[in-house]
Parts: structure tokens; C-alpha cells; sequence
């Protein structure tokens, strides 16, 4: 079975949608550690009510961002991680973590990328006016949300919507899609060529355009 180590920095909402589809048995995997950079997380106070282990291991108590992320890297490797899942955690990873675990890191973004990446994609997509934006979850390289994309799903944007509001839409939106991802990685079902990710799957068209319900 996957063993998953997941990094968050804050509310973990996404990390519950996680939880609660292994606790269904849509995904069949195990979450080994959950890792935060922020002590008030509350995606901590969500691990300790599964029985999930959590480790905070903060920046600043490192010399550096390479000697950072070699430690995440050997936090995750002793437990055995096969993947790992940024879940909100508000970091681009660095190359430590990167090349330990290749095509193996996933995240999530609250945008179709390659719009509107960093911080505030959705204040973003508000502010240039699209009608349409969404959520991405890509593999993670060493750029700022340039990964291969696995899986979008599209949302309109409403002429009085503001950032709350459209994340909101969102929100709901990486709640499933971001679990099927893990759903067809723990299943093997993605394979990456260059920048494309094709998904081993009768379902795929229909799932891009419409992500299942889980
Ligand atoms: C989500 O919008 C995600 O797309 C972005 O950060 C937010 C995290 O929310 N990367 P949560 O902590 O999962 O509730």
C-alpha cells in the first residue's frame, strides 16, 4: 500500500478531504506524517484527531533552504513515503526535496494553470476579469506551480464575485479533484512524459471535464 506524507501550512481542508476519501476506501493509502512549517496549523490539530503523526519543522530554524528541505526529504524517506502531497503548504519546495523524490510530489492551485500561479490565484483571476478559472493539481518541479499538469477542473467566475466567493467555488472543486489525483496515482495510473501526464483510465476524458463525486 501508498504510504503518503503531506505538507501543510494552514486551515488542511484540502488534507481532510484526503483523510476522509482513505477512510472510505476510495484511496487506498495511508497517510504516514503529516509535516507543517507553521506550529498553528490547524491541518495539526486535523492529524491528531485521525491518529495521524505530525512533525512542525520550521525554516528558521534551519541555515538554510537546502539543509530545510533535506531534512523534510529524510523525515518523509524513513517513513517510507511514496508520494508526496502538498496540501496548502504555502512554499515553493526546493531542490533537496525535489530530487529525492521525482514525479512524486504533487500540489495543488486554486487556478488553471499556467494562469494566475503563486500566491492569490484567486484574487488574480478576479482582478483580470476571466469568466472561467479553476484548480489545477500538477507534479511539482523546481519552478513556481510549472509542474506537469495531472488533473483541472474548470469554475465560472460571476461579474460579482470577489476572492472569498470564487475561492469558495473553487474550494469545492480541489476537495474532489484533488483526491482522484491521488486515487490514480496510488493506482499507477499516471505516467509523465516531458510536460504531459497521461491518465491510464477509460473515465479520463469524462473525469477531466467532470471530476467524479467522491
Ligand atoms: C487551497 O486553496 C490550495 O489550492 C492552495 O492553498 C489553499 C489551501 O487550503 N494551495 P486548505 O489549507 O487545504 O484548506
Amino acid at each position: 500500500m501508498l504510504n503518503i506524507g503531506v505538507l501543510a501550512s494552514g486551515r488542511g481542508s484540502n488534507f481532510q478531504a484526503i483523510i476522509d476519501n482513505i477512510g472510505t476506501g476510495y484511496i487506498k493509502a495511508k497517510i504516514v506524517v503529516l509535516i507543517s512549517d507553521n506550529a498553528n496549523a490547524y491541518a495539526l490539530e486535523r492529524a491528531k484527531n485521525h491518529g495521524i503523526e505530525t512533525l512542525v519543522l520550521k525554516p528558521k530554524d534551519f541555515p538554510d533552504k537546502d539543509s530545510y528541505y533535506s531534512r523534510i526529504a529524510k523525515e518523509l524517506k524513513s517513513r517510507d513515503a511514496g508520494l508526496v502531497v502538498m496540501a496548502g503548504f504555502m512554499r515553493v519546495a526546493g531542490s533537496a526535496l525535489i530530487r529525492e523524490f521525482p514525479n512524486k510530489i504533487i500540489n495543488i492551485h486554486p487556478a488553471l494553470l499556467p494562469s494566475f500561479p503563486g500566491l492569490h490565484g484567486q484574487k488574480q483571476a478576479v482582478d483580470y476579469g476571466v469568466k472561467i478559472s479553476g484548480c489545477t493539481v500538477h507534479f511539482v518541479d523546481e519552478g513556481v506551480d510549472t509542474g506537469p499538469v495531472i488533473i483541472q477542473a474548470a469554475v465560472p467566475v460571476y461579474d460579482n464575485d470577489t476572492e472569498e466567493s470564487l475561492s469558495e467555488r473553487i474550494l469545492k472543486q480541489e476537495h474532489k479533484i484533488f483526491p482522484f489525483a491521488i486515487k490514480l496515482f496510488s493506482e499507477g495510473r499516471l505516467s509523465v512524459h516531458g510536460r504531459k501526464v497521461i491518465i491510464n483510465s477509460e473515465r479520463e476524458g469524462a473525469a477531466i471535464i467532470n471530476p467524479p463525486l467522491v
